[in-house]
């Protein structure tokens, strides 16, 4: 009998959320802003200390909506990784603004805070940091060289809930900042994101512009006795249902955490003694960070060796992924934007890195581990 494939990621339920989903229909509200996106957005405020928080769609929405607020015009340039996802970059591009890609650290393959200044022209207005596998970026220095440089910095946390660095949540450090609940992150809601916003002078404006920009979250407030259009904007709040889901993983969001960790600390502590004979290294997570586990990666030494690791994975029926194809060298990332310099950490670790499964409630750890370490015999 074969055995059965274990995928790369499996979401997990906590268990309230389907209950939730009735009381959200009992309720009678399905739109948005109902009482259960009330609650996340409490929760959220709570927990990462941020002064607003606005559910959205998705994480790729809340910085479409930061890139509004920052009134990028187009030519403005913005600094980012270029190994990241591509919503980092194409929420910006789409205000006709240019992404400037800059190196990562080798440690934490976050972006390298030391690069930043060399990058900035008079047309740089903003930084977009990527937390990576949910370990913090260098802020105390990023936000340093921002408001020397009167840049606005965004976070993108999409991988960062409930992790800090220096004892402040992710998404609470910089002016704005970008959660992702995708299936694939640690709580989730299938799609869906918030935007966090530290700097209060864009909260009123925020409202806005994910309210189709009316100034309705202010009549439902009884602040005005009508609403009306007043500035660019669109639809970008979900509906109760998605915000009742989201309500039940977020009550279990430590819990989450800590099992993530454990399975982690697994990985970590199986990869010791190959990281002692080179034959791979492991996460780096400087002693200041601490992170929630929502990613287990490997650094290969080499492309050929992933590509080997990768297929005798899958021949163990063991799904692995690598990622990212760096946005300089992608085909629109080459249109729209460019590389402050050679980027050759990020060329080296995107050839060399993979993404082992990790997720909620019964991964087969051992068999991955077997299959895993069979692979260097
Ligand atoms: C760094 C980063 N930014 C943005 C996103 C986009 O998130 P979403 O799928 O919620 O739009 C992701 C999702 O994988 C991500 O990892």
């Amino acid at each position: 009998m074969s055995q059965q494939f274990i995928p790369f990621n499996k979401p997990y339920m906590t268990g309230r959320e389907l209950e939730y989903i009735a009381q959200a229909h009992a309720n009678g509200h399905l739109s948005g802003d109902g009482p259960f996106t009330k609650r996340c957005h409490a929760w959220l405020e709570q927990r990462t200390g941020c002064r607003k928080a606005l559910l959205t769609h998705s994480c790729t929405a809340a910085l479409e909506m930061a890139a509004i607020l920052l009134d990028l015009q187009p030519g403005d340039e913005v600094i980012m990784p270029s190994f990241t996802f591509v919503s980092t970059a194409n929420a910006f591009v789409l205000r006709g603004a240019v992404p400037v890609f800059v190196d990562i650290r080798t440690d934490t393959l976050n972006l390298d805070e030391s690069l930043i200044e060399a990058a900035i022209t008079p047309k740089t207005r903003a930084i977009c940091v990527v937390h990576y596998a949910g370990v913090g970026c260098e802020m105390d220095a990023i936000m340093e060289i921002a408001h020397r440089n009167d840049l606005y910095v965004v976070e993108d946390a999409a991988q960062g809930i409930l992790s800090t660095y220096n004892g402040r949540p992710l998404g609470s450090i910089g002016h704005l900042a970008a959660l992702s609940f995708h299936e694939t992150k640690n709580v989730i809601s299938g799609e869906g994101g918030a935007l966090l916003i530290n700097d209060e002078r864009l909260i009123a404006r925020g409202e806005i512009v994910r309210e189709k920009g009316t100034n309705r979250s202010k009549f439902f407030r009884g602040q005005v006795d009508k609403y009306t259009w007043v500035d660019l904007g669109s639809s970008y709040l979900p509906g109760e249902i998605t915000a009742a889901f989201l309500a039940a993983q977020l009550e279990h969001a430590d819990e989450i955490t800590s099992q993530r960790l454990s399975i982690w600390k697994q990985y970590f502590d199986w990869g010791a003694p190959f990281e002692a004979s080179a034959r791979l290294r492991r996460p780096v997570v400087p002693e200041h960070c601490t992170h929630n586990a929502h990613m287990f990666y490997l650094l290969m030494p080499d492309l050929e060796r992933r590509t080997a690791f990768i297929a005798h994975l899958k021949a163990c029926d063991v799904g692995a992924v690598f990622h990212y194809i760096p946005l300089h060298s992608s085909p629109a990332g080459r249109r729209f934007g460019r590389a402050a310099t050679e980027l050759p950490v990020t060329d080296a670790t995107s050839n060399r890195l993979v993404r082992l499964p990790l997720w909620l409630p019964d991964l087969d750890l051992e068999r991955v581990l077997g299959a895993a370490e069979n692979s260097f015999l």
